[in-house]
């Protein structure tokens, strides 16, 4: 099977490339990058107008497999992730069981190699049942697959000693622990950021000092032990200048941020619609501007989504009993190209960086490129192509969107796992 993409603008930052270039595609590789190639075998897809992007990593998605099905399961979701454009996503260890020890690692891994329409890599959990209170198998783990390891999605943790050892764990297998970063006890039984909005609305809000405060627990973690960190959907002001400080000291501590937090604040809470409650919160402008600040000076190294589904009777409820999180992989692009780069604040380079090379780095994975030789995952997007989110078209299980009815501009428009599209114009072609 060979596949010939023509006339596309190929941009792929790991090799610092933009140009018009063809593609070819054979055996599931990247066979040949370079002007007017002509092969009369090859499937032909004209890219002209396009552009052609080593394959997209979103290294935040909750699959919510084993057990939690009714919210997502790893077809549902991985169809969601070629929807979006995505070809790589590693999922978080909040599922039942917890993603705890090495049984579980390889049963996601299997699960994904024989129902997922992307690739899946596994993020292990840190400590046993994300309670906190002992360690997970990390060694088992990673050398069973997992790529990294977090306690994101359980209470965010507050047992110093328990990462410090996980830090060590983690260092000796160069491997990076993802920090879910809230002070547990400042966030309990609190629903949105804390501040004007919150005050008005009279609800109990979760303070940015609580993000600041676990994220210069991890730093400095990181910083004794001199291990890896990367702290997950960066929401609070404070906690970027902290980032940016330590990356200074030469910590070594990455950073990622989500669509929702870049282009959304507190006041869409007023509402009180259920589909805006993530934790951690939406927040004032301020953070917002700091964020896209971060974004742009590399501070934060890539974006990623958070894609956190629930099932619409679970998200259908009072606001304060809602579970926090929604889906994120089938507008991610759209968000970003809309309000980054239409509106002259990024370039294309930039954004495809954050989305690519960036996320592959951070998990020392081998994606994220065009390189000759390299598997062929490609993310091919129309940034002028405009359309409107309708929810009940996404793939996903989760159809509450902090998005929906928002008009984008911009959006992936096929997607190459492995040499195979597995979407053209929206359809998943497998
Ligand atoms: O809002 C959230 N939902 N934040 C998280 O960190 C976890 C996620 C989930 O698993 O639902």
């Amino acid at each position: 099977m060979k596949i010939l993409i023509k006339n596309g603008r190929v941009i792929d930052p790991s090799k610092k490339i933009d140009e018009t270039l063809d593609i070819l595609i054979e055996n599931g590789q990247i066979k040949l990058l370079e002007k007017n190639i002509n092969d009369t075998d090859a499937e032909i897809y004209d890219a002209k107008g396009l552009v052609v992007a080593p394959g997209f990593i979103d290294m935040h998605v909750h699959l919510r497999e084993p057990g939690l099905e009714a919210k997502e399961d790893i077809n549902t979701g991985t169809k969601s992730a070629a929807a979006g454009g995505f070809t790589t996503v590693a999922c978080m260890p909040n599922t039942r069981p917890t993603i705890d020890s090495a049984i579980v690692v390889e049963g996601v891994i299997k699960q994904a190699e024989t129902i997922g329409v992307v690739n899946v890599k596994v993020i292990g959990s840190l400590s046993k049942g994300l309670e906190g209170k002992e360690l997970s198998e990390i060694g088992d783990m990673i050398q069973a697959g997992a790529v990294a390891i977090s306690d994101d999605g359980g209470d965010s943790l507050c047992n110093t000693q328990l990462i410090r050892t996980g830090f060590e764990y983690t260092d000796m297998f160069n491997k990076v622990i993802i920090s879910h970063a809230e002070d547990m006890y400042m966030v309990h039984d609190t629903y949105m950021h804390e501040g004007a909005v919150s005050a008005m609305l009279g609800i109990k809000g979760r303070p940015c000092v609580a993000e600041d405060i676990a994220a210069s627990r991890d730093i400095l973690l990181a910083e004794y032990t001199n291990a890896a960190l990367h702290i997950a959907h960066v929401s609070s002001k404070r906690t970027v200048e902290l980032i940016r400080e330590a990356k200074k000291r030469g910590v070594k501590v990455t950073a990622e941020a989500t669509p929702h937090h870049l282009t959304l604040t507190d006041e869409n809470l007023k509402t009180f619609d259920t589909a805006f409650k993530v934790n951690p919160p939406l927040r004032s402008k301020e953070h917002v501007e700091a964020l896209l600040e971060g974004l742009k000076d590399g501070t934060i190294d890539a974006i990623a989504t958070d894609h956190a589904p629930h099932a619409f009777e679970e998200k259908d409820v009072e606001f304060r009993y809602a579970p926090s999180g929604f889906a994120g992989l089938e507008t991610a692009v759209g968000v970003i190209l809309t309000e980054l780069y239409h509106t002259n604040k990024f370039t294309l380079n930039e954004i495809i960086e954050k989305f690519t090379v960036n996320p592959a780095k951070i998990l020392d994975i081998k994606a994220g490129t065009l390189e000759i030789g390299s598997k062929a995952d490609l993310t091919i997007l129309d940034p002028d192509f405009e359309w409107t989110v309708d929810s009940n078209n996404f793939y996903t299980k989760g159809k509450a969107s902090p998005f929906n009815d928002r008009k984008l501009k911009g959006k992936a428009v096929a997607t190459v796992v492995g040499g195979n599209f597995v979407m053209k114009a929206g359809d998943i072609l497998v």
